[in-house]
């Protein structure tokens, strides 16, 4: 019987190693519920590396028992390959370039592209030593863009999808690349490419069609004769647990200890992963405006921010953190008051019943990064708000900015835009509230995470059945 195979970079599982053994713990992430429904079945699988180094063949031998038994399949990188292909060229390279971020003095190293190449087709082997002809096999982001090709290579009639997580620059970026012609032949491995926003199809399509002799018509391109389609399928989140958590025992009382602690100011959240594209740093600039320009909001308002450990074995990512050390601690130095902090400040991640808690007592949910694929934090703070109120301030160049409009939209590189979206927030009328969280909520609810899989997976079907219908032609 056929099968779905899902493939991305990491698996949906945490693994530790505690003293000589290694431990599993599931993932929560927004990916992993949605595709549970999916690699849980029957024969299906999903295909990953484990997130750390396991060198002995006895160890992976024993880790890959523990995930055979949840439907996941190892691919285990050494060191070497985990400094070249992951923190080298997929996040050193394509992230940048992806996020606009280009310095005039990027390096373009040989042997990231090298082990990006052969780490490729490590995933390739795996999923070819599963795979058939009848079955369905998805892949996920930038870090296996050869993937699609490597796979069709093999299996030339099989269905693969293709979601990109994080956005596809315009060609202007793309095309410094200089490996730009053959990642795209990756991409075009596919049946179905995938991008959250209608932006980033156009910017695929633009690419595709200045850098390779493909031909377009609207969003579907005929590569070697056979048809692929671009299109925007904009991600959504378990909206059922963000609205339930906040109902639970356990979250009542996080949230009324959240409440009491500060009763005497607004609360502004602000949660991200450890990225510089998530513009942490003009974030607390914006902050810091509002304190030094309208001292009568000092001790009125507080920032409980939190940033996850992320990549910071890569050196941007460590100098980052550093940055908002500094800057943190400036800012609560200068405007601190015996009973009132500024910043409330956390490099860790938190259990998600905490993180409930603080999203359904935060009164305004600061999501202000300079570009993002989709961000589901700020689907995760509407979801929770299930009194309909709180306000959203959202960077314009977040994909969510497209669906979540009845937020305070503001360009993040504006700090006097974002110091005045949160005078505006915090001084908001509870109907005006209400209103807008209403419509945001309605949206987050009906387009979810298992919506966006159903979506995607239909359109996979459907390209499959014109490519047949195609060739009986
Ligand atoms: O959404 C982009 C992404 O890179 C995912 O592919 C990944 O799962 C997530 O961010 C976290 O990144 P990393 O796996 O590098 O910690």
């Amino acid at each position: 019987m056929a099968k779905t195979i899902i493939v991305s970079n990491r698996l949906p599982v945490k693994i530790s190693k505690t003293d000589n053994e290694y431990m599993l713990s599931t993932s929560e992430g927004g990916l992993a519920t949605g595709l549970g429904s999916i690699y849980k079945q029957g024969d299906n699988k999903w295909i990953g590396w484990p997130g750390i180094e396991i060198d002995e063949k006895e160890d992976q031998d024993n880790v890959s028992a523990q995930l055979a038994k949840l439907s996941l399949e190892p691919v285990f990188l050494n060191q070497e390959e985990i400094n070249q292909y992951y923190e080298g060229f997929s996040n050193d390279v394509l992230w940048p370039v992806f996020h606009y971020y280009v310095s005039t003095y990027s390096v373009y190293k040989q042997s990231n592209w090298d082990y990006y190449q052969a780490v490729n087709k490590k995933f390739a082997e795996a999923v070819l030593k599963i795979a058939e002809p009848g079955d369905v096999i998805w892949i996920h982001d930038y870090q296996l863009l050869l993937l699609p090709a490597l796979i069709r290579k093999e299996l030339p009639d099989v269905s693969i999808g293709f979601f990109q997580h994080i956005p596809f620059p315009s060609n202007e970026l793309f095309r410094l690349i200089p490996w730009r012609k053959e990642l795209l032949e990756g991409m075009l491995g596919a049946d179905l490419i995938g991008f959250h926003t209608f932006d980033d199809v156009r910017h695929f399509l633009g690419a595709v069609t200045r850098v390779l002799p493909v031909n377009a018509s609207a969003n579907v391109l005929t590569v070697d004769e056979r048809l692929v389609v671009a299109e925007s399928f904009p991600m959504g989140i378990d909206n059922e647990k963000y609205a339930s958590l906040p109902l639970q025992k356990g979250v009542l009382e996080q949230k009324a200890l959240i409440k009491e602690t500060f009763k005497n100011s607004k609360l502004i959240l602000s949660i991200d992963r450890l990225d510089y594209s998530k513009g942490i740093l003009q974030r607390l600039q914006a902050f810091e405006q509002l304190l030094q320009q309208h001292p009568e909001y000092c001790e009125k308002v507080t920032l409980y921010m939190i940033v996850v450990p992320s990549r910071d074995s890569v050196p941007q990512y460590a100098h980052l953190r550093e940055e908002i050390d500094k800057r943190v601690g400036n800012i609560n130095a200068l405007y601190r008051k015996m009973d009132w902090t500024p910043i409330h400040y956390y490099y860790r991640s938190f259990p998600i019943e905490m993180l409930s808690a603080l999203y359904s007592s935060a009164d305004v949910c600061l999501v202000t990064p300079l570009r993002d694929g989709m961000n589901l934090v700020s689907k995760e703070y509407v979801a929770s708000r299930v009194n309909d109120d709180g306000v959203l301030i959202l960077s314009e160049m977040a994909g969510a900015s497209k669906e979540l409009i009845d937020a305070v939209i503001v360009n993040p590189n504006n700090s006097g835009e974002v110091c005045n979206a949160i005078i505006e927030a915090i001084n908001m009328p509870l109907d005006e509230q209400k209103r807008r969280m209403k419509q945001m909520r309605q949206l987050v609810s009906k387009f979810n995470i298992t919506h966006w899989v159903k979506v995607f997976m239909d359109k996979l079907k459907e390209v499959k059945q014109m490519q047949r219908s195609m060739q009986t032609r």
